[in-house]
Order: C-alpha cells, then sequence, then structure tokens
C-alpha cells in the first residue's frame, strides 16, 4: 500500500507548516473577508456568528480532518481517493462520485470567486491610484477620495458594473494569475504563494484591525458580532451559516481532498485540521472586527449586501484619517488572501485533469481555467447585458438571484452541504475504521468523539438544514 505516497504528479508540501500555510490560504479569502461580514451584517450579526462558530466547532472541524485524511489515505486526486480508499474499504467503487460532485462544486466555485476577485483587483487599482496622488500632493494621510461626495464614490462599483470589459479582463489577470501558480506546480507554486502571501496577509490585517479599533466605532461593532438576536434567524439563515462554514474551510469542493493527498505520513492530521480551522475562524472574527468599527464609525447599513466592502468601505475611507493609504492596504490585503484560495479552487480540478488524461500539469492548468473563465464571463455579463436575467428566479429561495449570485446559491447552499453529507456518510459508516484511525493520529476517547460526529451529527445537521432551508423555498412558502 503506498499511503505515503503524494498526489497525482508525485509532489508533496515540503514540511507540515508548508501545508498549514497553504491550507489556511486555501481558507482565508473572500469568503472570509467579503462573504462573512456580508452574512452575519445581512442576518443580524450576533446570532449569526454564534451559529456559525457553532457549525465550525461541532461540523467544519471534524468534516476538515475527514477530508484531509481521505485524500491522504488515497494519495492522489480527489475522485481517485475516495475511489482507492472505497476499495480498500470494500465498498462500492461509486462513491467515488463523492469526488465528482465536489470537483464540480470547487470548478464552479473558481468560476464565480475569479469575477469577484476582479472586483478586488479593481479597487486596488482605484484605491491604489487615489493614495499615489494624494502622495505626490504631498498628503500621504490624506482620507480616501478627498473631495468627492458619498454618491460618486459608490458609483463606482456602478460604473464597474457597468462595463462588461473592465469586469472581464480584471477576472482574466486574476484568472491568469491563479493559472499561472497552479502550473508551476504544489512546490514551487501553491507552496510558495503560500509562503510569501500568507504572512504578508496576516501583517496587513493586523495593521487595518488596530486602524479599525482606534479611529472606528469599536464598541458598537463588538456589541453587533456578539449580541445574539435570535428572532433574526430561521432556517435561511441557518442554511447560510451551514453553507459558509463549508465554504469558509474549503469543504466540500475538492480543496482539501486535494492538499491531503500532498501531506506525508509523519504529519498529525487531528492537530493540522484543528490548527487550520482555528485560524480560519479566528480570520473570519478579526476581519468582522476589522470591518465593522469602520462601517459604525459613519453611520453605515451594516446590512448592504455584497456591495458592503466595495461600496461602503471606501465611503467610510473618506472621512477617517490616513483613509487613502488604509483602503489601499486593505484591498491588496484581500487580493492575496484570494490567490491563495482561488488556487486551491483550480488545483482540484486540475490534479483529476492531470490524472485523468494524463497530460502535463501546465496543460492541465490551463485547460480547467479557461473554461472556468468562461463560465466567470458568463456571470461578469449578469452585472450588465444581462441584468434582468434570473436563472433560478421560479426557486423563492435563489428568486431574487443574478447570475452570480445563483452559481454562489447553488454551490454554495445545495452542492457543499451535499458534498458535506455524503464525506460524513462515507468516513462515519463506509469507510474501514481501523484505516481511518490510523490516519487520524487520535487516541481511542477522542477517535469515539470525533467518530460521533462525523456519523450523526453531522449528516443529522446538514440533512436538516438542508431540507428546512431548501424545500420551503421551493414550495414557494
Ligand atoms: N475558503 C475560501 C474562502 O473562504 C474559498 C475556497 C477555497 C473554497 N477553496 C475552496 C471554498 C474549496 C470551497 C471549497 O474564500
Amino acid at each position: 500500500m503506498a499511503l505515503t505516497q503524494a498526489g497525482s504528479s508525485g509532489d508533496h508540501w515540503s514540511s507540515r507548516t508548508a501545508f498549514i500555510l497553504a491550507a489556511v490560504g486555501a481558507a482565508v479569502g473572500l469568503g472570509n473577508i467579503w462573504r462573512f461580514p456580508t452574512l452575519a451584517g445581512e442576518n443580524g450579526g450576533g446570532a449569526f456568528v454564534l451559529v456559525y462558530i457553532g457549525f465550525v466547532i461541532l461540523l467544519g472541524l471534524p468534516l476538515v480532518l475527514s477530508e484531509i485524511l481521505l485524500g491522504r489515505a488515497g494519495g492522489t486526486d480527489a475522485i481517485g481517493s475516495v475511489e482507492k480508499v472505497a476499495e480498500q474499504s470494500r465498498r462500492s467503487r461509486n462513491w467515488k462520485g463523492i469526488g465528482a460532485l465536489q470537483i464540480t462544486a470547487g470548478f464552479l466555485i473558481l468560476s464565480f470567486y475569479s469575477v469577484v476577485a476582479g472586483w478586488v483587483i479593481n479597487y486596488v487599482l482605484i484605491s491604489g491610484q487615489d493614495w499615489l496622488a494624494a502622495l505626490f500632493s504631498g498628503a500621504p494621510f490624506a482620507p480616501a477620495f478627498a473631495g468627492e461626495n458619498q454618491g460618486t464614490i459608490t458609483g463606482r462599483m456602478s460604473e464597474l458594473f457597468a462595463s462588461p470589459w473592465r469586469l472581464i479582463g480584471l477576472h482574466g489577470i486574476f484568472m491568469v494569475a491563479t493559472v499561472w501558480i497552479v502550473a508551476s506546480g504544489v512546490h514551487n507554486g501553491i507552496e510558495r504563494a503560500a509562503k510569501w502571501l500568507m504572512p504578508a496577509f496576516f501583517i496587513l490585517l493586523i495593521i487595518v484591525t488596530v486602524y479599525g479599533a482606534f479611529t472606528g466605532n469599536f464598541a458598537e461593532a463588538v456589541a453587533f458580532m456578539f449580541t445574539p438576536d435570535f428572532s433574526q434567524l430561521n432556517p435561511i439563515a441557518l442554511n447560510e451559516a451551514l453553507g459558509q462554514a463549508l465554504f469558509s474551510l474549503s469543504l466540500a469542493a475538492g480543496g482539501l481532498l486535494t492538499y491531503g493527498a500532498y501531506i506525508t505520513r509523519d504529519v498529525n492530521l487531528a492537530s493540522t485540521a484543528v490548527m487550520i480551522a482555528m485560524m480560519d475562524t479566528g480570520v473570519a472574527i478579526i476581519a468582522g472586527l476589522m470591518i465593522f468599527p469602520i462601517v459604525f464609525a459613519v453611520g453605515l447599513d451594516p446590512a448592504s449586501g455584497p456591495a458592503l466592502i466595495f461600496q461602503s468601505l471606501p465611503v467610510a475611507f473618506n472621512s477617517m484619517p490616513a483613509g487613502a493609504l488604509v483602503g489601499f492596504v486593505f484591498f491588496i490585503l484581500i487580493f492575496f488572501a484570494a490567490l491563495t484560495s482561488s488556487i486551491s479552487l483550480l488545483e482540484g480540478p486540475t490534479a483529476w485533469v492531470i490524472d485523468r488524461f494524463r497530460i502535463v500539469r501546465p496543460l492541465a492548468a490551463i485547460m480547467v481555467g479557461s473554461v472556468a473563465f468562461l463560465i466567470g464571463v458568463i456571470c461578469a455579463l449578469g452585472y450588465n447585458v444581462w441584468a434582468d436575467v434570473r436563472p433560478l428566479g421560479f426557486w423563492n429561495a435563489f428568486a431574487q438571484n443574478d447570475i452570480l449570485d445563483a452559481l454562489d446559491g447553488v454551490t454554495g447552499k445545495i452542492m457543499l452541504p451535499l458534498g458535506a453529507f455524503l464525506v460524513s456518510i462515507f468516513i462515519g459508516w463506509m469507510a474501514d475504521r481501523r484505516l481511518v484511525q490510523q490516519q487520524t493520529g487520535l487516541s481511542n476517547g477522542m477517535f469515539a468523539v470525533w467518530r460521533f460526529l462525523v456519523a450523526w451529527v453531522c449528516p443529522i445537521a446538514v440533512g436538516l438544514v438542508l431540507l428546512f432551508g431548501l424545500v420551503p423555498g421551493l414550495l414557494g412558502s
């Protein structure tokens, strides 16, 4: 048995730290800094945050361990790994469908993720230009967009959305960067990118958070995020919290299954999984504590949806000291986070294509990236040419969604929970128990707790959330 053997192309992480950086890089992304504050804001803050943390501990953490162990036990791409563990456990090879579902989800997420990352690049450019102008006029600590009014500032987002070419061009630039890194290999591409970008990200995150705490309304932000008002919760909010927990931990979309295959045998998976979950959740909370003080400082609405960081924050930076510089730093930070995540989204399908069609990595990465790019183009056109299209208009839960939102909704609210559900059934009930325990490195007692969570709590909770979150919406109630 070649348990130690790593990934499709024989690549592997050079150390445990390298894997943790890559996995935390995959986890920490737009999900933490764009999606989490948006959802927390829309769903009333505290109660949502609490449910989210509960989901991370009870479902997310056990699943992170399940997926990386499944990847390492299989040692190849997401589909092949599940198939191999199924065989070793004398189960039907059809369980590999879990891998197929996950890779499809990851691929679809990549398509729209890159479009949103394109918006981030747009704001890096705009705010960079703004700060440079301030710098050259001798005012490096000027507020952002000095002398402009609120309408002009928020209008930049509408301008961007109205321009298909700009949206598509920026999305293309981001996709090329992603493809470039993945094409360079696990060691020379993914690992190296994480090693530079993640520390830079953390430093910038701390700077902007401290800035927000001193110049913004920190107390109100803390109250908003940690005072639960349970009347704000409903089945759809629960579904959103679960989808967000899975999305943020990079679960159920082939990312961790694939990264797991590159871990060497000596790494303790359980403690590694705890590290990943803690870092990711920590960053989401810190991102909230970075963004909401700034939002409240100028009396903006936390429930302004996906535009929160692109419209509200620039307005806030407009009335804050050194806003131009901080705004610029803020968008660079998000860009770094997005890039280390998108490479994990691309790596899943790419590893499969390498194995399945026996082609070299750069070619595989280019092929997958190109198709994802085209789907992203359709999302980008959903803001202008096809602005009236509501692809899932017949389904209450998605009725208002434009093309990108619909893709985000279907992957986040359906495919990820379904993928997580199947992983928990497979690891909890189907996979050979001894093989699984060996991989986890857990003692008997801890193993029993973990297995109970995977076999019972995960499937039941995820199943219920899926049922109550989606069915009423479908029936139109
Ligand atoms: N976790 C990332 C974020 O929060 C996104 C991401 C990366 C992802 N890889 C994934 C989501 C795999 C689902 C599956 O931004």
